[in-house]
């Protein structure tokens, strides 16, 4: 068999299952990567499905405009097999003989052999007709931008003069940011460390704990790991533990902390005593696993932030992060698979739970006490609508600046779009309680 077929096949059963059964990019990856020993293939794979999810509602609309009728759903895998052909060719800018060869032997080996012949003739004709078929696409912002009418509506009615620049910063690659561990290196000798294994890295400006790759890497095998001597985490997440003003001694509780990256970032800059709770015992064991290599300890329990009488003590905390569930529309160029699995209808719920956490969490603070609000999502109805809807029921909620040299006011906390800084999309808001 054409020794690219496999991998093919497998990034189309892969692309299948998120495009087809929900499931998530990062899941179906690490599952089809793992049958891959070859460094290479596994990078090929990986780039390969980011930009078919990145890509496929453009991709596969091209798929459609090459067809008379529909592939019918059993041929499924030949219709994710197809749209892997195409990112390669539009947007991998591989050799089109090369990818038509290799996915007319995938759909023979996926038990499809009677497709062959259409899948070589629909992979020649997008190779020939690219021109004529990106007119069509561009002339429909869905299909030009590979967005979901419902986002980019919702993307237009909160940020219309960024609309473009947000759309076009979800489809980029993000680059891959470390936060050093300040209890085990300062930043000067990482960055050292970087450059004596020739990975080209940079300080970033803004965040004292940042670095930022100039190339995106297996992070294992970068200097360090091992010993704890840094996390990845993108720049707008590094913000938050700044934001809490954090000084030795206090009490603080990160209540939706799994898988932790922020929990541990506040342990590095302070001694202080952290409960991070998560309400999903699955994901628990990750946040263990990352504060044992990284050396930091923490009290780390098991319950529904929203329920703080299944598990509060009664001791109030002096920082409380709720860093909400939410649509994660501002991480989209790290997780594309939003954009196929996100509903218009998911958002009204999403902020009702954040409301409500909010809500039960505000108690808990101690007078003095700071609170931060942070969510991955660029939509105001999950940001600056949860902040009216809890500021309306408590009046003694304060509301503090954020203090950023990156972002925009929104709604009394600070909104950073994607990709401005090089960083991710997240809202941030702070409140206290007077004393
Ligand atoms: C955005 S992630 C948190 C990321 C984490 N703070 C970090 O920096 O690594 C949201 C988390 O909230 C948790 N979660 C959702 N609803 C919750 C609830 N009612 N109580 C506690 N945790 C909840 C989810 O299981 C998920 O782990």
């Amino acid at each position: 068999m054409n020794p690219g077929a496999a991998l093919r096949g497998e990034a189309a059963k892969a692309l299948a299952r998120v495009a087809f059964d929900g499931a998530s990019l990062r899941a179906a990856l690490a599952a089809s990567t793992s049958r891959f020993a070859d460094p290479r293939d596994r990078a090929l794979l990986s780039a390969t499905l980011f930009a078919a999810t990145r890509w496929w509602l453009r991709l596969d609309a091209a798929l459609a405009a090459l067809l008379e009728k529909p592939l019918p759903p059993k041929a499924r895998d030949v219709r994710a097999l197809v749209v892997i052909g195409f990112a390669q060719i539009a947007v991998l800018d591989m050799p089109d003989y090369a990818v038509v060869a290799s996915c007319v032997d995938a759909v023979r080996a996926l038990g499809h052999a009677n497709y062959a012949g259409l899948v070589n003739a629909l992979l020649r004709r997008f190779a020939r007709e690219r021109a004529a078929l990106d007119a069509t696409l561009d002339g429909d912002i869905v299909t030009r931008t590979a967005h979901p009418r419902w986002l980019v509506d919702a993307l237009g009615r909160d940020w219309p003069d960024d609309l473009d620049a947000i759309l076009d910063a979800n489809n980029r690659e993000a680059p891959l940011t470390l936060r050093i561990n300040r209890r085990r290196t300062d930043r000067a000798s990482m960055l050292r460390r970087l450059a004596d294994a020739g990975v080209a890295a940079t300080a970033h400006d803004d965040l004292a704990d940042a670095i930022v790759l100039e190339q995106s890497a297996d992070v294992t095998r970068l200097p360090g790991y091992a010993e704890g001597v840094f996390s990845v985490q993108d720049g707008a997440a590094q913000r938050v533990a700044e934001l809490l003003d954090l000084r030795d001694g206090l009490r603080v509780l990160d209540a939706c902390a799994a898988p932790g990256g922020k929990a541990a970032h506040m342990l590095e800059r302070a001694d202080v005593d952290v409960l991070a709770l998560d309400r999903d015992v699955t994901r628990l064991p990750r946040v263990a696993e990352n504060f044992a290599r990284l050396g930091l300890r923490a009290d780390i329990r098991q319950g529904d932030a929203a329920a703080p009488e299944q598990w509060w003590d009664g001791r109030p905390f002096d920082r409380i992060l709720l860093d909400a569930p939410c649509s994660a529309t501002g991480i989209i160029r790290r997780q594309p698979d939003v954009k196929l699995h996100r509903r218009a209808a998911d958002i009204a719920p999403l902020a009702a739970g954040q409301t409500r956490l909010l809500q039960a969490l505000w108690p808990l603070l101690a007078p003095g006490g700071r609170l931060v609000y942070a969510t991955c999502s660029v939509l105001s109805a999950e940001n600056e609508g949860v902040l009216a809807a809890f500021r309306a029921a408590y009046a003694d909620a304060q509301r503090v600046d954020v203090p950023a040299p990156f972002g925009r006011a929104a709604g009394g906390g600070r909104q950073n779009l994607p990709g401005t800084g090089g960083m991710d999309g997240f809202y941030y808001a702070i409140v206290e309680k007077p004393r």
